[in-house]
């Protein structure tokens, strides 16, 4: 085992950070809050029947979620590397963690890129006065399909990383959080309330927050959920994907990581609640099906704005506000892996985010094709996209996030993982809680989860 400290690495002072402890929490709420919360929340809850879906995502995020956010937070702090670095500097054998870790953004941002075009697009429609009536969900589909204008968002999407990376963490990231989350907060929640006054409203209510048992024939269906669940949580913490490591290693050690954490998980999961309250009712209210997928909110949303006085106005807003969320959750995928070229491979900053936007832009382009021309070309049983979301969310953040438990507790060991965690706190909360859920709790239930829910989803 090498030096596990490294305080005041000369490296850690070259790599710049956070300006102040606010600063770090927006951009850290900024990696959480994102697509995850306002595209994949709603259509999840919708395609896995509500409420019990509900119920398992809020109990995954508390009682693992938070610690695994708390863990990866220290030992990205404490060993103030990219996150290769700070799993290897610690246990050699362990840097495969480090590079699920760093495979997983990428394949995260390749369809993530993609919805981030549809985001820009939709912005772009609304400020463009662009007619928006008649059936929405054919527009969505239209338009998501075709072959070029996709794509061409896409890029723009991904290019806005390449120039956010290459401008620097602090100039860009903390700035721009500074502004667009408070916003983003403020008009979602009004728009939870108005959603919540329209006809119907009360049923798409009750299916969020209502469990509903007979809908689950088979102990099948519940292994899906339960996996589903895991993955939506851990996902939307922006877990077992390297980026809060990232981040950790940019972190001041006078934080309170447990502290600013529990705040990270909260506005969460706020905003994860109120995205429900915006879409579900106002697909009972429309009539859109709950169950129709990627495409949820760009069918409900325009409903919404057709029907409120300067609709056009609050839809311009609330997408380009939207695509704010979905931007610094993007640059907080893209930042790992380019900081990972930067002091792996002591590549320039523009020259690794140009590489990276590059590689993402090919395998963006692919999974933008599968929601048309090529949908029929399946892995699986799952066209591209389906199968790249698959991938990260079922597959690589549950073997992360089991690995990151096992590592904590067994190789850099929990005595270590509390002196780290102490620093800038006065207290350390609930650490044997802690280490029950790093020792057992987390990797027993992880891997349980992630076994059955794999044979559940092959075996229909
Ligand atoms: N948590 C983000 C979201 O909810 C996605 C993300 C994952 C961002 C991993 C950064 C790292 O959209």
């Amino acid at each position: 085992m090498e030096n596990q400290t490294n305080v005041s690495s000369p490296n850690a002072a070259s790599r710049g950070g956070f300006g102040s402890k606010l600063g770090f929490i927006l951009a850290t709420t900024g990696s959480a809050v994102g697509l995850g919360n306002l595209w994949m929340f709603p259509y999840m809850i919708g395609q896995n029947g509500g409420g019990l879906f509900f119920l398992l995502f809020l109990v995954f995020t508390v009682l693992f979620g938070l610690p695994i956010l708390i863990g990866e937070m220290n030992l990205g702090r404490s060993m103030q590397k990219d996150v290769i670095g700070a799993y290897r500097d610690i246990n050699k054998k362990w840097t495969f963690v480090g590079v699920i870790a760093v495979l997983c953004p990428f394949v995260i941002m390749s369809y993530y890129s993609v919805v981030g075009g549809w985001i820009l697009k939709y912005f772009f429609s609304y400020i463009t006065f662009q007619d928006f009536s008649g059936d929405k969900s054919a527009i969505f589909q239209n338009f998501s399909s075709s072959a070029g204008e996709p794509i061409v968002w896409h890029l723009i999407f991904l290019a806005l990383c390449v120039i956010l990376s290459c401008i620097g963490i602090e100039k860009g990231i903390e700035k721009a959080n500074l502004i667009m989350l408070p916003s983003l907060f403020v008009l979602i929640f009004i728009l939870a309330i108005y959603c919540m006054t329209l006809p119907g409203a009360f049923d798409g209510a009750k299916f969020l927050f209502v469990p509903d048992f007979s809908k689950f024939k088979s102990g099948n269906d519940i292994f899906k959920i339960l996996l589903a669940a895991m993955g939506q949580a851990f996902f939307s913490l922006s877990l077992g994907q390297g980026s809060i490591i990232n981040y950790g290693s940019y972190l001041r050690r006078k934080n309170n990581i447990q502290k600013d954490c529990a705040m990270v998980a909260g506005f969460d999961i706020f905003v994860a609640i109120m995205a429900g309250l915006v879409i579900l009712p106002a697909c009972f209210a429309f009539h859109t099906p709950v169950t129709s997928g990627p495409g949820l909110i760009f069918e409900t949303l325009p409903s919404i704005f057709s029907d409120i006085p300067a609709g056009g106005l609050i839809g311009a807003v609330f997408f380009l506000l939207v695509f704010f969320a979905a931007f610094s959750s993007a640059i907080a995928l893209f930042e790992v892996i380019s900081t990972m070229l930067v002091d792996r491979f002591k590549m320039k900053r523009i020259h690794a985010a140009l590489l990276v936007g590059l590689a993402l832009g090919i395998s963006g382009i692919f999974n933008s094709l599968s929601m048309g021309n090529w949908h029929s070309v399946s892995i699986f049983g799952m066209n591209l996209f389906t199968f790249s979301e698959f991938v990260a969310d079922k597959l690589l953040i549950p073997v992360g996030t089991f690995c990151l438990c096992l590592f904590i507790a067994y190789v850099w060991k929990t005595k270590n993982f509390f002196s780290h965690l102490q620093e800038g706190a006065s207290a350390i909360y609930l650490k044997k809680a802690m280490s029950f859920i790093y020792k057992y709790a987390a990797p027993v239930v992880i891997f349980l989860v992630f076994i059955m829910g794999l044979v559940s989803q092959f075996q229909q």
